[in-house]
């Protein structure tokens, strides 16, 4: 694969998607330059339900797809798993450690998955959440914690998340001086938004984004999802 010289790397449920106009504006906008601007979707869910998500949506197919909280990346004309990064992310995860762990905490209920890549909960609030986490941490149990929207809680092998496969895209299939946007709505974004990339928070995004910093490369969106994209790459590299 040709590296990558212009990329939208972009979360899909409340950022890409949620808005159908903006979305129109965006790929029209995408649609009319000159050299072709690459598509990274990069969302919390698993494959099969991406692609169901991509058919509803009418998204157009992305040349590289990141899955389940960055826990796998899919790449090339056929999306074919990245076996390099599936065998990072297996390196040290023990699954039933963390469901062991999480199997009495009252309020947590665990979410159903094709597999064990990452182990997800729907937490009643924070207070569930944050004793997962406590726990974690007192066995010494190897993970990254990302927690969502007030509710999503995902488990996933240490050195995952959307920003670590994000950083992991750049260097094998993205050339170093790319023009590249970040896009981004609630806590399982935050690390891909600040790995040092133009970013870009719509303005419809979850409270739990509301303390990050706007600064050089952060750029906080006035329109709520695909039109702030539009307005954020017009902004950077317009
Ligand atoms: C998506 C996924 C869910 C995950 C959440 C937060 O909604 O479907 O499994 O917990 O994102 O990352
Ligand atoms: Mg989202």
């Amino acid at each position: 694969m040709q590296k990558i010289r212009r990329l939208l790397a972009t979360d899909l449920d409340g950022t890409l998607v949620g808005d159908e106009d903006g979305l129109k504006e965006l790929l029209n906008y995408y649609e009319a330059e000159k050299e072709p601007v690459a598509l990274a979707y990069v969302t919390g869910r698993h494959r099969a339900s991406a692609e169901e998500l991509m058919q509803e949506e009418g998204l157009p197919r992305p040349d590289l797809l990141v899955t389940d909280v960055g826990t796998a990346i899919f790449a090339g004309p056929a999306l074919q798993e990245d076996e390099g990064w599936s065998e990072r992310m297996s390196a040290d995860w023990r699954p039933e450690a963390v469901e062991r762990a999480a199997a009495d905490i009252e309020g947590l209920c665990r979410q159903e998955l094709p597999d064990n890549r990452r182990v997800s909960f729907h937490s009643d609030g924070a207070g569930p959440a944050d004793e997962l986490r406590a726990r974690l941490k007192q066995g010494g149990i190897a993970h990254t914690f990302i927690f969502s929207s007030g509710r999503d809680v995902d488990i996933l092998p240490a050195g995952g998340g959307k920003g670590e496969a994000l950083r992991y895209v750049m260097e094998h299939y993205v050339a170093g001086d790319a023009d590249v946007l970040i896009a981004g709505d609630s806590g399982n974004d935050l690390d891909m938004l600040t790995i040092g990339h133009p970013s870009v928070i719509v303005s419809n995004a979850q409270p739990e984004l509301a303390g990050v910093i706007t600064g050089d490369g952060m750029f906080r969106a006035s329109r709520p999802c695909a039109g702030g994209i539009l307005e954020a790459w017009r902004h950077f590299h317009g």
